[in-house]
Parts: structure tokens; C-alpha cells; sequence
């Protein structure tokens, strides 16, 4: 068994404190990835194994994490698909696929060839991290990667997709299929690798109801944690993000992850009744919280603390990615904070009082 608080969280089991980590910990808003990302395109930093461990530990230094997250983008498994991925910086896909020859025409590529770059890294990574930090892995789920690649990028509205299931279901199980199988080797890969979790990001879980979430997302996630963890005999925890999902809540805890990342619109008092003892939580400041001053964001900080109760199985998140511009020494602090605060013989979980903006919370 590892010692690292994060995994001992993930499996419900007593943590010397509360582990915490950042969705989107490494990027634009810490100095050291700007200083490097002038040198470099972001599609570079995630090939070149020697940049991409050194982002990834970049956060590691600056804010003391409890968990180290690969450094690389969802889509990085597009291209041995055959599709082509550019950010700019968000995510373009110059030739969408939109018909059944395309999804035909699409791979189930071997990671070792079309990834290798990702493979080294998290080899590497977890020969240089110390024990206490734990080294997690990610991939997309197959609905928002779906999406992307339908759309042709990002969109203020994702309709695309929708549209060719609508039009052609087969083609588009097809393609979720394909996805599923692709980023299922993938894990495996990298939990192979040294990664010792793994987290699968469903952004745009959120675009459907309860029903259609149950038909077309909720099995290729189901079928892809089964997979991983009969292929890994079950070495690594499984973390699955659904973003303004709550909706689907009575299908979530099926898809057999160890962990739910749930997003800042459920508190996690909520969540935690409704999925019951046997399946951690992640979450779920709002990141835009890390914009408050100091004593309103500790304030908010213990709300989420004082929501995830003292039953082992919470780590310490946002309910989604930190957003560019955040001051870096916020983030600091907070991590910082929730350490002081949860741990035995510090300051304890206290409910959270009602707060305004401004007040010298416990400044005694
Ligand atoms: O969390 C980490 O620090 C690890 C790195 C990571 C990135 N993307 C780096 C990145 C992770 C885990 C991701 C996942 C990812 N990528 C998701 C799921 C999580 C989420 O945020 O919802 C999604 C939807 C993508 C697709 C994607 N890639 C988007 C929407 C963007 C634009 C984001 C932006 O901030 O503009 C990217 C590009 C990207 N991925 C950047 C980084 C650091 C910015 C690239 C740059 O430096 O120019």
C-alpha cells in the first residue's frame, strides 16, 4: 500500500490530512509554464517528455500539493486515431468527423505507438516523485471527446453531436465506441506507466438529460472503468468527472469509478447523501472563489470542508479547472490552509459560520 493521502482517500481509508490538488494545476496563470510556453507551442510541451514532466512538477513545487497530474490534453489520443488536434489555445479540429465513413475509417491505436511521449513522462515522473505524492493519469470520456471532434472544436454550444446520434445512432456508437476502446488501452498505458490513479474528464457531461446520459454516456464509462481496473487487477483508483451532471445523479454512482468529481453547483452534504458511504468525493470549490480575498476564500474553503463531514473518502478540489489569471499565491495558501485545517490536532473542521466578505475570520 502506498502512503500517499490522496490514493488512502480515494480508497475511504483514515488520511493524515485532507489531500488536496487542482483540476488544471499546471497553465497559464504560474509564471514558470508562461516562461516555458514562450519557448514552446503547447502541443511541443506535451510531446517532449523532459517539458512535460517539468509542467507537471511545476505545480507540485509552487503549491504542495497531495497529487501530481500529468501534464497533456484530453485530445492527445485524437491524432493516432486519425484525427488531427491544434490548439489555439483552445482545442481545433480542422476536419470534424461528421459521417459514417469517417467513424469507419477511424483507429483503435496501441498507446505505445501512438503515445509514447505521454508513457515516458509518467515513467519518469514517478521515479523523481517522492512516495507522499501521488502520480495520477487522465483521459477524456468518450461523449465530450465526441464532441469535440464532431463540432470541430470548442463551441458555445455543443449540437452537433446530438444532431448525427439523431441522424445516424449507429455511426455515432460507433464513434463513442472507438473513443471508449482507444482511451480504455490508454489508461491502462499509463497505469502501466506509473500512474497511480487515473481521472476520466466528461466536461460536457451536462449537455444531456438523465435519459440520454443513461444511453449514451453512462455504459462506455461503465465498460471503460471495468476494463481498466480487470486489466490493472485494480491498482489504481478510478475518478470520474462528470461536470453539471447532478441531473443524471441516480445513474452516476453505476459507473463503478472509486471517485465522483463533483462540480461547485452540488454541495458535497448533498452529494455524499445521495451516493451513499461506499464511494469517495472529489471537489469542489468554485474556482472563480480563488479570485476572493484571502478571508473570504478561507471562509468558502471550510464551507467545503465542513459539507464533506469527517467520513474518510473526500479529497480537496475545485469543481472544475483553475481559470487563467488566478494569483498563483491564493492557490498557495489554499492548499496550505486546508493541510492546517484538517489535520489531527489543528484547527479541526469547524462548521462554517456565515461569512461576509472582508471579516478577519479567526484571526486570532
Ligand atoms: O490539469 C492539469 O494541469 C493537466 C493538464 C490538462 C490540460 N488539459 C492542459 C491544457 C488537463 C487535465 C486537460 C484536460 C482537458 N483538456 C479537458 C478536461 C478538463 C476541463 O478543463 O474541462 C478539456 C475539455 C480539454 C480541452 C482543452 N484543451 C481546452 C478547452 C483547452 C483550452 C483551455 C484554455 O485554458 O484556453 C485546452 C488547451 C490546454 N490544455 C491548455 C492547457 C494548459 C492551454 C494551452 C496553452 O498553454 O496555450
Amino acid at each position: 500500500m502506498s502512503d500517499a493521502p490522496f490514493l488512502q482517500a480515494c480508497r475511504r481509508q483514515p488520511v493524515p490530512h485532507r489531500p488536496v490538488w487542482f483540476m488544471r494545476q499546471a497553465g497559464r496563470y504560474m509564471p514558470e509554464y508562461r516562461a516555458l510556453r514562450e519557448r514552446a507551442s503547447f502541443l511541443d510541451m506535451c510531446r517532449n517528455p523532459d517539458l512535460a514532466v517539468e509542467v507537471t512538477l511545476q505545480p507540485v513545487r509552487a503549491l504542495g500539493v497531495d497529487a501530481a497530474i500529468l501534464f497533456s490534453d484530453i485530445l492527445i489520443t485524437m491524432e493516432g486515431m486519425g484525427i488531427r488536434a491544434e490548439f489555439a489555445p483552445g482545442p481545433v479540429i480542422p476536419d470534424p468527423v461528421r459521417t459514417r465513413a469517417q467513424v469507419q475509417a477511424l483507429r483503435v491505436p496501441d498507446p505505445e505507438e501512438a503515445v509514447p511521449f505521454v508513457l515516458e513522462a509518467l515513467r519518469r515522473l514517478r521515479r523523481e516523485l517522492p512516495r507522499h505524492i501521488a502520480l495520477v493519469g487522465f483521459c477524456g470520456a468518450p461523449w465530450t471527446l465526441a464532441n469535440y471532434v464532431v463540432e470541430g472544436g470548442g463551441a458555445k454550444e455543443f449540437t452537433r453531436l446530438k444532431r448525427f446520434l439523431y441522424e445516424d445512432p449507429e455511426a455515432g456508437e460507433m464513434l463513442l465506441h472507438k473513443l471508449a476502446a482507444t482511451n480504455t488501452a490508454y489508461l491502462v498505458a499509463q497505469i502501466e506507466a506509473g500512474a497511480q490513479a487515473v481521472q476520466i474528464f466528461d466536461t460536457w457531461a451536462g449537455l444531456l438529460d438523465p435519459d440520454d446520459f443513461a444511453r449514451w454516456v453512462l455504459p462506455h464509462v461503465q465498460q471503460m472503468i471495468a476494463e481498466v481496473k480487470s486489466a490493472t487487477a485494480g491498482a489504481a483508483p478510478i475518478v470520474y468527472f462528470a461536470r453539471d451532471a447532478w441531473s443524471a445523479a441516480a445513474h452516476l454512482k453505476a459507473c463503478g469509478a472509486d471517485v465522483l468529481s463533483i462540480d461547485w453547483r452540488t454541495p458535497l452534504d448533498l452529494a455524499r447523501r445521495t451516493l451513499g458511504a461506499d464511494i469517495a468525493v472529489q471537489g469542489n470549490l468554485d474556482p472563480a472563489a480563488l479570485f476572493a480575498p484571502w478571508p473570504l476564500l478561507q471562509a468558502r474553503a471550510d464551507a467545503v470542508l465542513a459539507r464533506a463531514g469527517d467520513t474518510p473518502g473526500h479529497i480537496f478540489n475545485l469543481g472544475h479547472g483553475i481559470l487563467p489569471e488566478t494569483p498563483v499565491d491564493s492557490v498557495r495558501r489554499l492548499v496550505e490552509h486546508v493541510h492546517e485545517r484538517s489535520t489531527p490536532g489543528g484547527r479541526g473542521t469547524a462548521p462554517p459560520r456565515p461569512h461576509r466578505s472582508g471579516s478577519p475570520e479567526e484571526a486570532a
